[in-house]
C-alpha cells in the first residue's frame, strides 16, 4: 500500500496487517530491535518500520536498500509519528552497495547535484518535485476552468521566436565526421537540401508564434511545451531546456492579460497551501524557512502594475545601487530586486521601449510597446513576459523591415494579419522558476529533475 494512502487513513488501517514497498532512509539497530526509516516517495514522512534484530536479513538492511514489508500497523510511542508499522515478514528487492552515495543524514545541495538520478529519494527533492507535479496539475485545472484550450505546437521549427535568445540548430548528419558533410559547389555552405527537412532546422525558443495562429482560429490557448535556449547564461535562474507556459488569448486588453497572470498565480499558490501543505513544511522545517508564510504572502499580495518609464524615476532616485539607470536600459537582477522591494510585492513592469523588446509586440506611440514584465519578490525576479501582439499587417512588416527580420519563414505570421486581424495577446512562464519560488530554492538546477545547462548535459 502507499505510504501517503496508510497516511492518510491510518486510523481505519490500525492494527491491521498492511504491505509496504521503499528504500530504507536509515536503519539502526539497538538490541533487540532494529529502527528502518523506509519511504516510496508518496509523501515526505515515509514510514517507521519496527522490526526485531534477530530477522536473519537485518545485517543486510542499509541505506538505499529497496524492501517489502508487511507488519500490523500500530500507535507510536514517539512523539515524531503517530503510528509505525510491526514488521512481521520482510523481503529484500534490492540491496545497496556500501558505498551508496546518498548514505550521509543532511547532505548539502550541490553534492546532490552530481546524483541527480537518486537525489529525488532524499526527503528534500521528493517534495520539490511533488510540488512541481502539482504545480502542473494546478495549471491545467486553471486554465481549463476558463476554457482555454491545450495545445503543443512542434518543437522543432523554422522560426526563432525570440531574436537573441539563442537557438540550437538540429541536424539528422553525424557532424562529428566534418569533412563527410555535404557542402554546396559554389559557397561551400552546408548543403540543407540533403538534410532531413531540406531547410535549416531549430529547437523551439518559444511556441509563441503558432499559438497566435491557433488562438486566432479557436480562441484561447495554453501550452506546456518545453523550449530551448543556447545562451550561454549559468545563472540560477536560466537552463537551457525550460517548462515554458505559454498562454494566447484573443479580443482581449493589456489589462485582461496582466490580470490572468495574476489569477494563475494566486490560483496556483492556494492550490499547493491546500494540497501540498505537508511537503511545504517539510521544505520549510530546514531548507526554505518561512515557506509556507512566503507562499501565503504572495497569494495575499496585491500585484502592483507601474510603466516602465515611472519604474526607471523611481531607480533613478534609489540609493545604493552599483551603476546608475538610464532609460532604455533592461532592468538588472540587482533593478528588479529593487523594486518588488520598493512596491514590497509582484511588481507589473509595463510599455517598455519598443527598442529592447521583440519585434512582433504592438507598438503604441512615441516608440512604446504594449508588454510587461511580472516581477517577483524574494529574488525570483522575471516571472513572466508578455505582450500584445502587433496586429496591422503595415505596422509589423515595417517593424520587420528595420529590424532585418526575413519575411520568409514568417508569412504564416503575416497571414494572420492579413485574414482577419483581431486584438491579441499571451505570455510566457516559465515553470521551473515558478517552482522556485513556491519552493523556496535559489538554483533553478535544484528544481527540475534532471537539469540541462550551458555545459552541463549529465544523462
Ligand atoms: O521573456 P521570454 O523570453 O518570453 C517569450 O519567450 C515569449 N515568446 C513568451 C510569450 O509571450 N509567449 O520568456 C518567458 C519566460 C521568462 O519570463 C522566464 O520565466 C522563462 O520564460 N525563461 C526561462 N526559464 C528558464 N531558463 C531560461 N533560459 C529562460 N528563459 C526564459
Amino acid at each position: 500500500m502507499k505510504l501517503d494512502i496508510i497516511d492518510k487513513t491510518f486510523e481505519k488501517l490500525l492494527y491491521t496487517t498492511v504491505v509496504v514497498n521503499g528504500w530504507i532512509l536509515t536503519a539502526r539497530t539497538q538490541k533487540d530491535i532494529t529502527f528502518i526509516k523506509l519511504n516510496d516517495g508518496s509523501n515526505s514522512k515515509g514510514i517507521q518500520l519496527i522490526v526485531p534484530s534477530n530477522f536473519s536479513e537485518v545485517s543486510l538492511l542499509g541505506t538505499g536498500c529497496s524492501i517489502r514489508a508487511s507488519g500490523t500497523l500500530v500507535k507510536s510511542p514517539a512523539k515524531e509519528q503517530s503510528y509505525e508499522l510491526n514488521v512481521v515478514t520482510i523481503d529484500i528487492l534490492g540491496l545497496s552497495n556500501s558505498v551508496y552515495p546518498l548514505s550521509k543524514g543532511k547532505l548539502p545541495l550541490d553534492y546532490l547535484r552530481k546524483y541527480v538520478h537518486l537525489r529525488s529519494r532524499t526527503s528534500t527533492f521528493g517534495s520539490i518535485f511533488r510540488i512541481k507535479s502539482a504545480i502542473s496539475y494546478a495549471t491545467h485545472l486553471f486554465f481549463n476552468d476558463r476554457n482555454f484550450h491545450h495545445v503543443n505546437p512542434n518543437i522543432i521549427t523554422v522560426n526563432e521566436c525570440e531574436g537573441g535568445a539563442g537557438v540550437f540548430q538540429i541536424t539528422e548528419k553525424d557532424i562529428s565526421d566534418v569533412g563527410s558533410l555535404p557542402v554546396l559547389k559554389d559557397t561551400k555552405k552546408y548543403d540543407w537540401k540533403k538534410d532531413h527537412f531540406d531547410r535549416p532546422a531549430f529547437l523551439t525558443v518559444s511556441s509563441q508564434l503558432q499559438l497566435e495562429a491557433l488562438a486566432c482560429s479557436i480562441g484561447s490557448v495554453y501550452t506546456t511545451n518545453k523550449s530551448f535556449r543556447s545562451e550561454h547564461s549559468n545563472t540560477n535562474k536560466h537552463l537551457s531546456e525550460f517548462e515554458h507556459l505559454e498562454i494566447e488569448d484573443v479580443f482581449i486588453t493589456l489589462d485582461d492579460l496582466m490580470q490572468t497572470g495574476e489569477d494563475y498565480i494566486k490560483y496556483v499558490g492556494n492550490y499547493l497551501l491546500q494540497k501540498k501543505g505537508e511537503d511545504i513544511d517539510n521544505l520549510g522545517k530546514f531548507v526554505s524557512k518561512g515557506l509556507r508564510e512566503r507562499i501565503s504572502t504572495i497569494v495575499e499580495s496585491s500585484f502592483t502594475r507601474v510603466k516602465y518609464a515611472d519604474a526607471i524615476e523611481i531607480l533613478k532616485k534609489a540609493d545604493g545601487l552599483s551603476k546608475p539607470v538610464l532609460y532604455g536600459d533592461d532592468l538588472c537582477s540587482e533593478y528588479e530586486n529593487y523594486l518588488t522591494d520598493f512596491f514590497k510585492g509582484p511588481v507589473f513592469v509595463s510599455h517598455w521601449p519598443s527598442d529592447i523588446k521583440s519585434f512582433y509586440m504592438k507598438q503604441v506611440e512615441n516608440s512604446i510597446c504594449e508588454n510587461f514584465d511580472l516581477l517577483m519578490p524574494y529574488k525570483v525576479g522575471e516571472l513572466i513576459g508578455g505582450s500584445m501582439r502587433e496586429d496591422n499587417l503595415e505596422t509589423m512588416m515595417d517593424v520587420m523591415k528595420k529590424r532585418g527580420i526575413s519575411t520568409e519563414s514568417l508569412e504564416f505570421y503575416l497571414d494572420m494579419r492579413r485574414y482577419g486581424t483581431v486584438p491579441h495577446g499571451g505570455f510566457g512562464l516559465g515553470l521551473d522558476r515558478m517552482c522556485m519560488m513556491f519552493t523556496g530554492m535559489e538554483n533553478i538546477k535544484d528544481v527540475v529533475a534532471f537539469p540541462v545547462y550551458f555545459k552541463n548535459l549529465d544523462l
